[in-house]
């Protein structure tokens, strides 16, 4: 019952800071770059008793998305709100009414929206010098490699990382490792025999083809068929049928530590240590994508860094939080994969360009600090007990609490999306994953505070979805 009531007073501290209007008109900065202009009424009155009501269809915000969606491929279904300007945890609309982001753009803006600092880099380094292509050296990409190298020895993760590719996304990451474990495939076996590629299911890679052949989902592959060949699916966790699953013919496993789109699944230790031993067994290069996992967010800087030596990967892919917004990936190698790759074997345009670059250098500085690493693992603490104390109100909805750091899941047992609907109209981003799962990945930076009127917001949010 305490519990309960310490959510409430969080929650009622929220609401009314939702309800506060900030000093800076935002709204009418945002509204004219987005092209709105005076059409725009930041006090319309809204419609119901909840604080943030998604805007109506008459309203200004309506008539952005009308003007403009048809526009757009149809990709995604975006809820109503038209986000105009983010700082640290919080998110703005076009009517002025502020959002606590638990969702931080998927895991990516671990610092927090416009970071100051990160911003001043941005800004600076754009004044410098923002490309001149991989046909010339620049002082970052280089930089940013020696740095990822370092950082990760450091932290006891990967302990023979060795060089680094840079690209500009997760796909891309995961499409270089998949390439490179190819290469190394071609030049172990020139018979042209180990060339499959082992991925597990509710793994999420990427949509690029190669990417997406390893995410073995119907649902993201059926419409693109046929996948390149040679891609195969074993169970994630399943250490009995590895021996199976992996072979001679196998050139690269790939595995998410903790699977983030499959609903915060969490690889046993067991499971990898299994993996990474049957992978050296039968000479297939050992990838870690760590994209949504990696960079801090476990509370230290990569989600395997605990493993022994043994069960390190040869190639760890990342992305998202590498650029808190900022378009960029990369790939960690081991002198394995990288002594077979040849000039000429892979490159990118935009990838490694000096500005990303140095954006990503100011990540992994910020990112790879211990305390900033106990920070997130006191946050997680904090984070679960509250999420445990809304399985204990709800236990017909809410069936566990999983994941790791600040990569959170609770496991629902039906859609959780008319909780994220609600969630959304009182102030609080969330977002789903997997099968009935309502995923945390906010900002690392997130104070305890904002914690607390996050999860209050979400135990009413459910409140209101049962009543
Ligand atoms: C584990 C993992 N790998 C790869 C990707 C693909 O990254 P991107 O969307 O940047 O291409 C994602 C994106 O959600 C991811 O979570």
């Amino acid at each position: 019952m305490a519990s309960r009531l310490a959510l409430s007073r969080h929650s009622a501290a929220a609401l009314r800071s939702l309800t506060r209007r900030p000093a800076t008109p935002v709204i009418a900065r945002g509204y004219a770059t987005a092209g709105l202009g005076d059409s725009l009424n930041p006090s319309a009155p809204t419609q119901s008793n909840v604080p943030n009501p998604d805007p109506a269809a008459d309203s200004p915000s309506a008539a952005l998305v009308a003007k403009h969606a048809p526009y757009m491929v149809a990709t995604y279904a975006r809820p109503p709100p038209v986000f105009v300007r983010g700082a640290g945890s919080w998110l703005w609309d076009a009517a002025d009414r502020k959002y606590l982001d638990l969702t931080a753009g998927i895991a990516v803006t671990a610092l927090g929206h416009c970071d100051p600092e990160f911003t001043a880099i941005l800004t600076e380094q754009a004044r410098t010098l923002v490309h001149a292509s991989n046909l010339y050296y620049n002082p970052w990409t280089g930089a940013l490699s020696k740095l990822l190298v370092d950082k990760t020895k450091e932290s006891g993760g990967m302990h023979d990382a060795a060089r680094v590719f840079v690209c500009n996304s997760g796909s891309e990451a995961n499409e270089a490792a998949l390439k490179f474990a190819r290469k190394v495939g071609k030049v172990v076996d020139p018979s042209g025999g180990k060339t499959e590629v082992v991925s597990f299911d509710g793994a999420f890679h990427g949509r690029t083809m190669g990417a997406l052949s390893a995410t073995h989902n119907p649902k993201y592959q059926r419409p693109f068929a046929p996948m390149v060949p040679g891609f195969r699916q074993g169970t994630y966790n399943d250490v009995a049928g590895l021996d199976a699953l992996v072979t001679e013919n196998t050139c690269a496993v790939i595995v998410e530590p903790i699977q983030g789109e499959g609903g915060v699944r969490t690889a046993s230790d067991e499971f990898l240590v299994a993996l990474a031993r049957r992978a050296r067994q039968v000479g297939a290069v050992l990838v870690h994508d760590e994209i949504q996992c990696g960079l801090g967010r476990t509370g230290h800087l990569w989600a395997h860094a605990h493993l022994p030596p043994e069960a390190h990967p040869d190639i760890l892919s990342t992305a998202k939080a590498l650029g808190n917004g900022f378009p960029v990936g990369a790939v960690l190698v081991n002198e394995r994969v990288a002594d077979k790759i040849a000039v000429g074997d892979h490159g990118t345009t935009f990838g490694g360009n000096p500005l990303a670059c140095r954006l990503a250098h100011h990540m992994v500085t910020k990112l790879a600090d211990p305390a900033l690493q106990a920070d997130v693992r006191a946050k997680s603490e904090l984070f679960r007990a509250g999420l445990a104390r809304i399985r204990e109100r709800f236990p017909d909805l809410v069936r566990e609490v999983r994941g790791r750091g600040l990569i959170l899941g609770l496991q629902m047992t039906e859609d959780p999306a008319p909780v994220v609907g609600a969630a959304r109209e009182r102030g609080l981003l969330v977002i789903t994953a997997g099968t009935n799962t309502l995923r945390f990945v906010p900002s690392l930076k997130i104070s305890e505070e904002e914690i607390g009127v996050g999860l209050g917001i979400l135990e009413e949010a459910i409140a209101a979805t049962r009543n």
